[in-house]
C-alpha cells in the first residue's frame, strides 16, 4: 500500500522540497481496522486531530465517520469545518480560560473536565449540562517521559481518589455525567498497561455515582511502528480482551454503554512522509554530515522526544552504505534528525525520505528561523492533491507583517 518510490520522487519534482505527503488509503485503513480488533457494536472512535490537523485528512475521516477529539477552541472550529457536527465532537479542555470555556460552549460541544476547580467553574456557569470528567488512570505510561499522561506526577485528570467530590459538585448544581474518560499517555508499548488503566476507571464507575452515564473514553495511546526491528503491537488480541473486560462490566452496571477511544498516531503516523533534499554533505573529522533542507522547526519529535524516524535516501538507493549524521537547516546543534545512521551514499541534490512522519510532525510545527512550513500533499493511489499550499519566503513575511500592524 505505501507510495513507491518513483512517484515520491516524482512528486518532489512537482511540489519541491521540503514536502509532507500522506497516503488517504492508508489512514482509512488504519481507522477500519480498529473497528475490526475492537469487536464491540457501541464502538466509536475519535480522532485526536492534534496529531495532524489538515483540514482535508479531516475531511477524510469525516466521511468514514469518524467522530473528533478536540483539546481547544481553534480545534473545535476546524472540526467544524471540516464537516464535523457538534455531537461528533468532544472537547478534551486541559487548563482552559474562562473565556474559552464560554467560547466552546457557545458552540454546543460536550466538555471533558479534568480538574475539580474547572468543573466548579463549569457548573456554576451552566448547572443542568451534560459533561464528561476526564480522571487519571494512575498508570504511568508512554513511549517517552513526556507523553506519559497518568499518574499523580502529571498535570492531567482529576484523581480516582476525588470521585466522591466530582459525584458532589455534579449533584449540587444537577449536572449530568455522561462520559467517564481517561487517556494513559501516547505510543503504550504494553497493551498491559492500557488495560489496566481501564481496570482502574471502570473500578470507580457505579450506576450510583453516574445513573446519567452513557459512555467511557479510554484515551488513545495505540503504538505504531517507527524502527523497522520493531514488533507491531497485538491489537487484535487486545481488542478482544478490552470487549470482555468491557462488556462484563456493562453487565455489571446494568446498561450496554457506548465505549470510546481517541486515536491520533494510529490513524495517521505511518500515512506521512517528509520528503527533504540534501544540500550539503561534509566531513567533520570522524563524522560524516548529511544537512537537509528541512529542520526541527518541521518535523521535532527526534529533537524533542529522541525519537527514531526511518530515513531512506531515495535518489541512491544501491549506494555504497555510509554511516551519517543526518542534520537540519536551524541554527541549533540539537537540531539533527538521525544521529549514526547508516545509509547508501548521501550526495548533494539527493532526496531522502524521513518515514512515519504523518503525526506531531506538521501539527507540532512553526516557522522559527523564519522558513515557511512545508507544502502537504495528499497522495490517492496514482492522484496526488495539494492540500496545503507551503508560503513563499516573502508570502510569510508579508503575513507575520500584516499580523503585526
Ligand atoms: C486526551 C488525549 N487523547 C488522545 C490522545 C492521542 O494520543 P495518541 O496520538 O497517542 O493516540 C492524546 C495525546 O496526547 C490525548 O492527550
Amino acid at each position: 500500500m505505501t507510495i513507491p518510490d518513483k512517484q515520491l520522487i516524482s512528486l518532489t519534482e512537482k511540489y519541491q522540497t521540503p514536502l509532507y505527503c500522506y497516503e488517504a488509503e492508508l489512514i482509512k485503513k488504519r481507522y477500519h481496522e480498529l473497528y475490526s480488533f475492537i469487536p464491540y457494536s457501541k464502538l466509536r472512535i475519535y480522532y485526536a486531530m492534534k496529531a495532524n490537523y489538515n483540514l482535508h485528512i479531516l475531511k477524510l475521516l469525516e466521511k468514514e465517520a469518524a467522530r473528533i477529539d478536540a483539546v481547544s477552541p481553534g480545534d473545535v472550529y476546524m472540526a467544524l469545518k471540516a464537516g464535523f457536527s457538534t455531537e461528533r465532537i468532544l472537547f478534551t479542555a486541559n487548563k482552559i480560560s474562562d473565556a474559552e470555556m464560554h467560547e466552546v460552549q457557545s458552540l454546543g460541544v460536550l466538555f471533558n473536565i479534568g480538574s475539580l476547580s474547572r468543573l466548579e467553574k463549569y457548573a456554576k456557569a451552566y448547572p443542568g449540562s451534560e459533561v464528561c470528567i476526564r480522571f487519571n488512570p494512575d498508570v504511568v505510561a508512554g513511549g517517552h517521559e513526556f507523553i506519559k499522561t497518568g499518574g499523580e506526577a502529571t498535570k492531567f485528570g482529576i484523581l480516582l481518589s476525588n470521585v466522591e467530590k466530582v459525584v458532589a459538585i455534579a449533584n449540587e448544581h444537577g449536572l449530568k455525567i455522561v462520559g467517564i474518560h481517561e487517556h494513559t499517555g501516547s505510543g503504550i508499548p504494553e497493551t498491559v498497561q492500557m488495560q489496566k488503566g481501564m481496570k482502574n476507571i471502570l473500578g470507580i464507575i457505579t450506576p450510583a455515582r453516574f445513573p446519567h452515564l452513557n459512555f467511557v473514553d479510554f484515551g488513545g495511546g495505540f503504538k505504531v511502528v517507527y524502527h523497522p526491528d520493531e514488533n507491531q503491537v497485538d491489537y487484535e488480541t487486545f481488542g478482544k480482551e478490552v470487549v470482555e473486560l468491557f462488556t462484563d462490566f456493562c453487565s455489571k452496571f446494568g446498561r450496554e454503554l457506548e465505549m470510546y477511544f481517541e486515536p491520533g498516531k494510529y490513524l495517521v503516523a505511518e500515512s506521512g512522509k517528509l520528503l527533504v533534499e540534501v544540500t550539503t554533505v561534509k566531513q567533520n573529522r570522524s563524522k560524516l554530515i548529511a544537512g537537509v533542507n528541512s529542520g526541527f522547526a518541521q518535523l521535532i519529535r527526534p529533537m524533542f522526544y529522541s525519537a527514531y524516524h526511518h530515513i531512506r535516501n531515495l535518489s541512491n538507493p544501491d549506494g555504497k552504505l555510509m554511516t551519517y549524521d543526518i542534520v537540519g537547516n536551524i541554527c541549533e546543534s540539537g537540531d539533527c534528525f538521525a544521529s549514526n545512521r547508516e545509509l547508501p551514499e548521501i550526495r548533494e541534490g539527493d532526496i531522502l525520505v524521513i518515514e512515519t512522519a504523518g503525526a506531531y510532525c506538521y501539527s507540532m510545527g512553526s516557522v522559527y528561523n523564519m522558513r515557511a512550513m512545508p507544502s502537504e500533499v495528499l497522495v490517492d493511489g496514482a492522484v496526488d492533491t495539494l492540500i496545503r499550499k507551503r508560503l513563499s519566503s516573502l508570502e510569510l513575511v508579508e503575513k507575520i507583517v500584516g499580523e503585526s500592524e
